[in-house]
């Protein structure tokens, strides 16, 4: 499965859910995960994100991320189309500590 982590809080760009075809994300407030159970792991989603925060489960570190994906893809909404980012959106882009200041 691919894995919406860190750097997508507050981001929340929003291009990866037009690419997928399985309509397997979920929105949150700030960020969208996707649900491991129903990714196919095309991988199309992941160059599509302007702030690079999708990655392949085999990627080292996103153990924690994953484990918030699974959780909160069963309770947030499915979300198929882009919103409107966020307007501040570029200045979150890379930020540290975003999990623990606004991730609730
Ligand atoms: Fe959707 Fe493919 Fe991305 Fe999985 S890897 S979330 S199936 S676009
Ligand atoms: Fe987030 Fe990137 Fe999608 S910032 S909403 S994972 S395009």
């Amino acid at each position: 499965t691919y894995v919406v982590t860190e750097n997508c809080i507050k981001c929340k760009f929003m291009d990866c859910v037009e690419v997928c075809p399985v309509d397997c994300f979920y929105e949150g407030e700030n960020m969208l995960v996707i649900h491991p159970d129903e990714c196919i792991d095309c991988g199309v989603c992941e160059p599509e994100c302007p702030a690079e925060a999708i990655l392949p489960d085999t990627e080292d570190g996103v153990e924690k991320m994953l484990e918030v994906n699974r959780e909160y893809a069963e309770k947030w909404p499915n979300i198929t189309q882009k919103g409107e980012e966020p307007a501040d959106a570029e200045e979150f882009n890379g930020k540290e500590g975003k999990f623990e200041e606004f991730f609730s």
